[in-house]
């Protein structure tokens, strides 16, 4: 398979304003929401808008030059996760930092949908994956593989994966932490891309990550789901990853509705901190993976492609783009 070097980030085609005041923000804790909903201006205020909190203060925040872990996590299936782990991944390679994929799903299609492991020469018997890390036989760098975009890299998460949720042998203690925090490989940015689960891999992933990222697609809100995602994070903080922050909540195909406003507000609820992104409908978005590529590759004017360039941008400064 040839090798995809990414072109770098050029100008948005269309992008979406960022404001740091929301007038999505009169539906808080409003006594009749759909009478607040109604004081505001369904194409002006329900418009695609990047929110970013006055709390981040200047963004995109500075990258040191540390190694930064994501997490993308929400127990619903079908949520965006792996879209945007995968497209986040690829828009940060455009922008000069290596990026590794860890695929923490043992479903079967998950990210090898989209991104395939390139094993050259290694024997079928000596490949590694998640599996063998999360189980402690085998080093996170020993089951880390080159895909075929440069500057992307990729972590399988194997056949035997879901044996992890309930073998006690494993992942213990949040190993998956310490065998990222042992990895020397030189990469910039490890994003993890959590299960339709919130068991054992996807709480192994909240206590390795520095940052959560939680998509989530609005048609498909689930409200118990989202409040037994919120006190999941919450309780990872308050007692295993009192670092972790939750850096942003992604709407993903989106669609602008007064459902979709009332969404934003539960997120600016439960998530105070975080940005609030879009991530228009595109039909591109749901194809690229039948063609196994990300939508960046499969078609980069997707309005989908030019939503995750711009949270890339909104997260993170190109590399190097940086004095801090
Ligand atoms: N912006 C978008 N527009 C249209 N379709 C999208 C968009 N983003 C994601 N999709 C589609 O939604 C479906 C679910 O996305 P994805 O697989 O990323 O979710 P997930 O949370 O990883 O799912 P799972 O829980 O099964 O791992 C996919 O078919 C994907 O192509
Ligand atoms: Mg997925």
């Amino acid at each position: 398979m040839p090798m995809t070097v990414l072109e770098p980030l050029g100008g948005l085609t269309d992008p979406l304003d960022v404001v740091r005041e929301w007038r999505v923000d009169e539906l808080l804790g409003a006594a009749d929401l759909d009478a607040a909903l109604e004081q505001l201006d369904y194409n002006r205020d329900l418009r695609a808008q990047i929110y970013v909190p006055p709390s981040l203060g200047e963004f995109p925040a500075a990258f040191a030059g540390e190694h930064r872990v994501y997490v993308c996590v929400n127990q619903k299936g079908g949520a965006g996760k792996t879209t945007t782990s995968v497209e986040l991944a690829c828009a940060w390679v455009a922008m000069g930092y290596t990026v590794r994929l860890i695929d923490a799903d043992p479903q079967d299609a998950s990210l090898s949908a989209w991104l395939t492991p390139v094993y050259g020469d290694t024997p079928e018997g000596e490949r590694f994956d998640l599996t063998d890390v999360m189980f402690n036989r085998r080093s996170l760098d020993e089951a880390t593989y080159y895909t075929n975009i440069q500057g992307l890299y990729i972590v399988p998460s194997g056949e035997t994966l879901g044996q992890v949720e309930y073998d006690p042998k494993a992942g213990r203690d949040g190993s998956l932490r310490g065998a990222i925090r042992k990895s020397k490989a030189p990469v910039d940015i490890t994003i993890i891309d959590a299960p339709p689960a919130l068991g054992k891999l996807s709480i192994n992933g909240l206590i390795a990550a520095d940052e959560v990222i939680v998509p989530l697609k609005v048609g498909a809100l689930d409200k118990k789901a989202l409040k037994e995602l919120h006190d999941t994070i919450r309780a990872v903080q308050d007692d295993a990853n009192p670092d972790l922050f939750v850096r942003a909540a992604v709407m993903t195909a989106w669609d602008k509705s007064k459902f979709a406003g009332k969404v934003a507000a539960q997120l600016r609820t439960d998530y105070p901190e975080a940005i609030v992104a879009p991530v228009r409908r595109s039909v591109k978005a749901a194809e690229a993976p039948d063609h196994g590529v990300p939508v960046r590759v499969f078609h980069p004017a997707a309005k989908a492609t030019g939503d995750y360039d711009q949270l890339a941008r909104t997260l993170l400064p190109a590399k190097g783009a940086t004095a801090a």
